[in-house]
């Protein structure tokens, strides 16, 4: 390689730097975004989409999935929330925040003249430290304590718009997770709960159901059951229909008899078909929806009626493997398949009156049953959205809680905590290396500056009030966001898991290592 002319090597350096600097602000951008909806007192977004949809939520990772950003380091930080959204389900604002305070102290670090390797080498070991104080200041749970948990999944719904019915969506998440899992498990699948929204009523109607709920109603236009007990239930996935010709082809009727012929094979086809249903003893059919063409037409109607059957049409695809996996049947994909040995029982399925429109409920369903319904309402779209997603990250909490049995205090004292005790660790390392942790300690100080400054407080001040705290040992000392004050978090029952906080900082230093060894953007058209 020839040697570098006078300045090249310079010129080179200063474009490096230039392409790590645009992406710290790129994504430190994000950062700053979602920094005020961080904590219970955290303010809301209210999301346009490009279709004139309306969002308003709290929830980190909603809000920067929404967001059309185009910096590639800016997806980067949006993909974070999304592995955190993933991972733990909870904290998805923190760990962006974090991250953005994270890329600021590169930034200063890197000002001064230090290798980008070696920041993120010491980043990396204040992470494992971090994780390993986490860890020491964890309390175990029990997977049985229902009020434990309860005042995890709590906490995590403070910081949410349906923060006020907690004492109801809280004790529902854990209900809910508690029957498809018990403690020896070591995850929960999350799609064994299947939430059903349902516009209208309140939040406080949100329930859970031991069996199914549709948000449709009966298909009772023929005059057809809307209530049966002792159910035995067939999930249909072929129509009920006249079969349509190929797309090339075309039946030209030139007279009566021949259009009377047609109707008349037409008929016969759908009474036999319905009537093979009704030899398999099925009194119930969960009809599922067809994108070929209409799933039942109104003779299909008419002859279920006859027959005393009762139809739920407009099943999705994706709903039929929970359904069968609740009623315990197999799905029926042709006429053919029709056999008894294939039904699903239930004690009772009945169409249910709510204050906008109606909704059918299958109850008593075979057990052991591994699965749950909760039926998510609220009183117009935003609210029942909102509810939706509140309930998903009550869920993941527990869910958190099972993976792995520990909780820690909230309200920033972890984070102070560790902040602390890095701090001292870095007096013990020399040179740039102590330097480099002693930053990545200070950075971990957004937390508890941002829940103060979102809640009115003087971050300055209550800062360094909880620093002093945490100095003189009192590792649980963390913001009372309600009273204003400093308090121990343990005593005020705010707690949260601590796989949440956990993966929130090894996400984040995993994250700013990556975009830190950056040093050139190479664009391919
Ligand atoms: N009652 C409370 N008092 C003090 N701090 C609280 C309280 N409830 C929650 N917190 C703190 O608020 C922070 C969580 O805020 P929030 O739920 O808005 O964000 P997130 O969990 O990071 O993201 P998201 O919920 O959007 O996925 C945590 O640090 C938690 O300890
Ligand atoms: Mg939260």
């Amino acid at each position: 390689m020839a040697p570098a002319k006078d300045g090249e090597s310079h010129e080179n350096k200063s474009q490096t730097n230039d392409v790590r600097r645009n992406n710290i602000i790129a994504a430190k951008a994000i950062a700053d975004a979602v920094r005020t909806s961080l904590g219970p007192r955290g303010m809301d977004k209210m999301i346009q989409t490009a279709d004139g949809e309306v969002i308003i939520t709290n929830d980190g990772a909603t809000i920067l999935r929404q967001m059309s950003v185009s910096h590639p380091t800016a997806k980067m930080m949006v993909e974070l929330s999304k592995s955190q959204d993933v991972e733990a389900g909870d904290g998805t604002t923190s760990v962006v925040v974090m991250a953005g305070s994270l890329l600021n102290a590169c930034h200063q670090l890197l000002a001064r003249g230090i290798h980008p390797n070696q920041v993120s080498e010491a980043f990396q070991l204040s992470c494992n430290k971090a994780t390993e104080i986490m860890t020491e200041i964890a309390t175990p749970v029990d997977f049985n304590d229902r009020d434990t948990l309860i005042k995890c999944t709590t906490t995590s719904l403070s910081s949410k718009v349906v923060s006020q019915n907690s004492s109801l969506l809280a004790p529902l998440a854990v209900d809910a997770v508690r029957h498809i899992a018990d403690s020896q498990d070591s995850n929960a699948d999350l799609n064994m709960i299947r939430v059903v929204r349902k516009l209208g009523g309140t939040v406080d109607d949100t329930e859970m159901v031991e069996g199914l709920v549709f948000s449709q109603k009966a298909s009772s236009s023929a005059g057809g059951p809307t209530s049966i007990k002792d159910a035995k239930i067939a999930v249909l996935q072929f129509q009920l229909s006249p079969p349509k010709t190929d797309i090339e082809n075309s039946v030209i009727v030139s007279d009566y008899q021949q259009m009377d012929r047609i109707l008349k094979e037409e008929r016969n086809y759908i009474a036999d078909l319905c009537k093979k249903i009704a030899k398999t003893g099925a009194n119930v059919i969960l009809l599922q929806k067809s994108i070929l063409r209409d799933a039942i037409t109104d003779l299909g109607l008419h002859f279920l009626a006859k027959l005393k059957i009762m139809l739920i049409r407009d099943v999705e695809r994706d709903e039929i493997e929970f359904i069968c996996k609740t009623l315990q049947c197999v799905p029926i994909a042709t006429a053919d398949g029709l056999r008894a040995e294939k039904l699903g029982r239930a004690d009772s399925v009945q169409e249910v009156g709510t204050s906008d429109g109606k909704i059918v409920k299958i109850l008593g369903v075979p057990k052991p049953c591994k699965t749950v319904s909760i039926l998510c309402r609220g009183s117009n779209k935003l609210v029942l959205e909102e509810n939706e997603r509140s309930i998903h990250d009550a869920l993941c909490v527990v869910r958190s809680l099972l993976k792995r049995k520990f909780m820690i205090p909230g309200g920033s004292a972890p984070e102070m905590e560790v902040s602390f005790r890095l701090g001292e660790y870095a007096k013990t390392l020399s040179g740039v290396e102590s330097f480099c942790v002693r930053a990545f300690a200070e950075a971990l100080e957004i937390i508890p500056a941002t829940l103060a400054e979102n809640a009115g407080l003087n971050p300055i001040a209550i800062v360094s009030e909880l620093r002093l705290r945490h100095a003189a040992g009192e590792k649980y000392a963390g913001i009372n966001v309600r009273k204003g004050c400093i308090s121990n978090m343990s005593e005020e029952n705010v707690v949260q898991p601590l796989l949440v906080s956990v993966s929130a900082i090894e996400l984040a230093t995993e994250c700013v290592r990556m975009i830190l060894k950056i040093d050139g953007v190479v664009p391919v058209y």
